[in-house]
């Protein structure tokens, strides 16, 4: 299984969440975080000035799969959050050791 983590723009959190199931994802974790890229969010606008200059509001998504579906899930994320403009976010992978459903003690892939 892998852990995508992905970061984007809080307007996108919707279309990336209709491509993401439509790509068969079933589950995903969704924060509300701030951070900054390469431009240490100078030069990014949202919504005016209320936010600190340094960071910048972003969705985190986390999202486990399995390992055959970590690429599209990628792809599909790059495809949907990109506007083309500084600020789009960044995709992680990584390894993730083992799953459990709490209600059914299934574990790894039958549990995602
Ligand atoms: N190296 C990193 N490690 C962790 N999170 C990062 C990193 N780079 C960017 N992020 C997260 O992704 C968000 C969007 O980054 P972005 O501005 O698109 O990156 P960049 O300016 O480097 O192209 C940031 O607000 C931050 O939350
Ligand atoms: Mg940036």
């Amino acid at each position: 299984m892998k852990m995508i983590i992905a970061t984007i723009k809080p307007f996108k959190l919707e279309d990336v969440r209709e491509a993401l199931t439509g790509i068969g994802v079933r589950g995903m974790m969704v924060t509300e975080i701030k951070g900054f890229g390469a431009q240490a969010g100078h030069t990014e606008i949202y919504r005016g000035a209320e936010y600190s200059v340094n960071f910048l509001p972003k969705v985190k998504l986390e999202i486990v799969v399995g390992a055959d579906m970590a690429e599209q899930v990628v792809e599909t994320i790059a495809k949907t959050a990109n506007t083309g403009k500084i600020g789009d976010g960044k995709i992680f992978v990584l390894d993730v050791e083992s799953a459990l459903r709490v209600r059914t003690g299934e574990t790894n892939e039958d549990a995602i």
